[in-house]
């Protein structure tokens, strides 16, 4: 398992500087040469500005996918000219410890740039991390691409790893155009052993969950603790799962990632968890909201419209909390994503969340509804939100938000 370089930054008067410049690499494109591109390392109060510099030859710009940077700091709807640069500068908001990543969000040609290679991880590091238990963890991130038939992990095919044993860490990003990937751990006598969650797309969830495998859709992440119990190979596995009901194609079971554990490792115990998530009341929403994701004849709409950058398709006061409710009326799972602002998950179909988590990406399943809790804290402007298979974004299932 290849561990990905790290980004490194220079320091200028308190802000930390880090330069990503997007290039022709080989056949393909690469931030600073690698691909994926380089590990951008932050802390939780950190101020951090990332200059972008396109040498692409094509629109192209930086987004760093689920920070949660203002609209004014983020503008997914500029993009950086051939030749051009931009620079977002911001303090990493406390609380946000976790995995997060950064791609091209030139519209129209969003898949195209990240299939050719331009994309790349950020992991956010805060107080939480210092807990006994995740302290020791050892600590994984594996980056999920798909540039051409194989799924890759850290730009590799199917690799393997020595872990230290006890408890294993891995932050799970997918970095896929557009595939769906429902990941679990199998050992060597097949038995499945639980994934005990500790962060979803926005931060950590408080006490660690057990949950018996993961989804994550197209642009989310998790982080799950790996209690290893035995020495040997303990295998990642993406499970069969069908994007279009359960009565789709779901796929066979594909070994994506084996870990070796050796013989003397110690058993360390779960994290205790780093305190309550805040739950903001869904009785103090000021309006609910209805967004339809639909699809027909070939285009991929959002309230029965493709994007356009001019038109502003919800208006949102600052300061305030709302109820969204995705509705998916199309056969296939969509993702839902939203810049600036986490959300969390209300109850999906009418039943409740069994626990709250702040996150960017959230799965809309095939002919289904959930229901979101989307507060506006900060900053103010026009962003976007879209589904975030890439081909569906580039052609037009995006939406204008205003937020003042
Ligand atoms: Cu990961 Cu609007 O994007
Ligand atoms: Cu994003
Ligand atoms: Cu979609």
């Amino acid at each position: 398992l290849p561990e990905l370089p790290e980004l490194a930054t220079t320091d200028a008067g308190g802000v930390r500087v880090a330069a990503l410049t997007a290039a022709a690499s080989g056949p393909g494109l690469a931030y600073n040469g690698t691909s994926p591109g380089p590990l951008l390392r932050l802390r939780e109060g950190d101020r951090v500005r990332v200059d972008f510099t396109n040498a692409t030859g094509a629109p192209s710009s930086l987004h760093l996918h689920g920070l949660p940077l203002t609209p004014d700091v983020d503008r997914p709807l500029e993009h950086v000219m051939p030749g051009g640069s931009s620079s977002q500068e911001f303090t990493v908001t406390p609380g946000c410890a976790g995995t997060y990543w950064y791609h091209p969000h030139a519209h129209g040609d969003v898949e195209r740039q990240l299939l050719a290679g331009l994309a790349g991880p950020i992991v956010v590091a805060g107080p939480a991390d210092e807990e006994p238990g995740l302290r020791e963890a050892d600590d994984r991130l594996l980056m999920f691409t798909r540039p051409g038939r194989d799924l890759l992990v850290n730009g590799v095919s199917r690799p393997g790893a020595t872990v230290r044993g006890g408890l294993v860490r891995l932050r799970l990003l997918n970095a896929t155009a557009g595939d769906h990937l429902l990941l679990g751990c199998v050992r060597r006598d097949r038995s499945r052993p639980p994934l005990h969650l500790v962060a979803t797309d926005a931060g950590p969830v408080g006490r660690p969950r057990e949950i018996p495998e993961v989804l994550l859709a197209p642009g989310e992440r998790a982080e799950v603790l790996v209690e290893t119990t035995a020495a040997g190979p303990l295998g990642l596995v993406r499970l069969p799962y069908s994007v279009h009901g359960p009565d789709g194609e779901a796929g066979a079971e594909e070994t994506v990632l084996v870990l070796d554990v050796p013989e003397d490792f110690a058993a360390v115990p779960l994290p205790a968890g780093a305190g309550p998530v805040e739950e903001p009341d869904p009785a103090d929403a000021v309006r609910t909201r209805r967004v339809v994701f639909g699809a027909a004849d070939g285009a991929f709409t959002i309230d029965g419209r493709v994007f356009d950058m001019d038109r502003v398709d919800a208006r949102a006061d600052l300061d305030t909390l709302e109820i969204w409710e995705i509705a998916n009326d199309h056969a296939a799972d969509h993702p839902f994503h939203l810049h600036s602002y986490p959300v969390q998950v209300l109850d999906r179909d009418g039943v409740p969340e069994p626990f709250r988590a702040w996150r960017d990406t959230v799965n809309v399943p095939a002919g289904s509804t959930v229901r979101l809790l989307v507060p506006f804290r900060h900053g103010g402007g026009r962003t976007v939100y879209h589904c975030h298979i890439l081909n569906h974004e580039d052609l037009g299932m995006m939406g204008v938000l205003e937020v003042a």
